[in-house]
């Protein structure tokens, strides 16, 4: 059976990464998988991360199966990270929730809930969005279609046409919108442009996800949640996809989480069972140890002050990066204005060079960027930023 299987295509993200791991040039530099690498070049293991570990593994707990939506203090930490803690929707009970495999997880969790509970609906994904979304809603078996969001010429949001398209979607349909840190282009709403969606997603009756990946990486992590709580107004519904790879470097403990807010506490109830009957045929319960380390930290005062103080450490470098590429490129003579990467927010910047660009500077250089054009700030380094600027002077010029 097998010697008929033709090899499916590399990952267009991940299959960069095995190609640079396998790249023998010592001057190789890897900017494109989403891995936030601190000034050394290293993922680093948070403080905060280390000491929660510590206290787990001295309380040595059970190893029995969590339940099928997972450990309900985490998931009501997450509600109260993601909302704050006084929300109506957390007071009113209005929230089914469900600690899941990472974000990607919850993703194809809220996918597959969809598909279920909405067999009608289409999702719409932002145009250009994450690869990722259209795999796994095309797994899902979710029909999908795409909404302008980048106005690349002017490098910003794409307001004016993406609203128009919001009125256009058919009342059930699901909006995907990325919470901050819009992967790949950096560009995200402004506080009064979230207002806007939010008011255009109601009038149109459609529902939104947030897929929110990166909360704390933009401007900090209460400024970060912005967006979604412009849109959980009173009874409105929501479906959320939080991540806590990135802003708790716990990349492969695969911690995140599906919050579905619905517009009664009834209502939230027959959710919760939808939720847990999708999961149980999927992975049935979640991997227990990376939502313990995040409810440790969430619940104890001094571990939360030294998450906080280490988040803003990874923000803070990245922040400092964007600025020492523009610098560097003005430095080399790059041809052209760069400044707008000083404005795109989160751990990548859409650099607007071309596939061909892109492929140079891997065959010929050694630097490993999506082929969108997409670099991960992140991956830059006060040693590596200036040669990074000059080779990118040599393919564009
Ligand atoms: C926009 C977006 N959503 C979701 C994810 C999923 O993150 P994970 O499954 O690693 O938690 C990522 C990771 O790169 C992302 O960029």
């Amino acid at each position: 059976m097998f010697d008929q299987v033709a090899a499916a295509p590399p990952d267009p993200i991940l299959g960069l990464t095995a190609a640079f791991r396998a790249d023998e040039r010592p001057e190789k530099i890897n900017l494109s998988v989403g891995v936030y690498q601190d000034e050394t070049g290293k993922t680093p293991l948070l403080e905060c991360v280390r000491q929660a570990e510590q206290r787990l593994a001295e309380a040595a707990g059970t190893k029995s199966y969590l339940p099928i939506s997972g450990l309900a203090d985490y998931t009501a930490a997450v509600a109260e990270l993601a909302l704050g803690g006084d929300h109506e929707a957390i007071a009113g009970k209005r929230i089914a929730a469900a600690q899941t495999p990472g974000g990607t997880g919850g993703l194809r969790v809220a996918a597959d809930l969809i598909h279920a509970v909405l067999p009608d609906a289409t999702i719409w994904l932002s145009e250009p969005t994450w690869p990722n979304h259209p795999n796994i809603f095309a797994a899902a078996g979710v029909p999908m279609k795409t909404y302008p969001y980048f106005d690349a010429a002017g490098d910003r949001l794409d307001i004016e046409g993406m609203l128009a398209a919001i009125g256009d979607m058919p009342s059930g349909d699901v909006l995907l919108l990325h919470g901050c840190c819009h992967n790949p282009t950096g560009v995200d709403p402004t506080p009064k442009q979230w207002r806007q969606i939010g008011d255009a997603a109601a009038a149109a009756g459609v529902l939104p996800l947030l897929d929110f990946a990166y909360q704390g990486f933009a401007d900090g992590i209460t400024e970060d949640a912005v967006g979604l709580r412009e849109l959980c107004r009173p009874g409105a519904e929501l479906l959320v996809c939080s991540s806590f790879s990135k802003n708790f470097s716990l990349y492969r403990e695969r911690v995140g989480a599906l919050m579905a807010i619905a517009p009664t506490a009834e209502a939230a109830c027959a959710v919760q069972s939808q939720l847990n009957k999708v999961i149980r045929c999927n992975y049935s319960n979640p991997p227990a140890h990376g939502a313990e380390i995040v409810n440790t930290i969430l619940r104890d005062a001094a571990l939360r002050q030294q998450w906080e103080g280490e988040v803003a450490t990874m923000r803070d470098r990245i922040n400092g990066m964007r600025h020492a590429l523009v610098d560097a490129l003005a430095a080399a003579g790059v041809p052209g204005d760069y400044s707008f990467m000083t404005q795109q927010r989160g751990m990548f910047s859409f650099s607007g060079l071309t596939k061909d660009q892109v492929n140079r500077l891997k065959e010929e250089f050694a630097i490993y960027i999506v082929g969108s054009g997409r670099i991960n700030v992140a991956g830059l380094t006060p040693s590596n930023v200036e040669r990074v600027a000059e080779c990118i002077g040599k393919v564009v010029g």
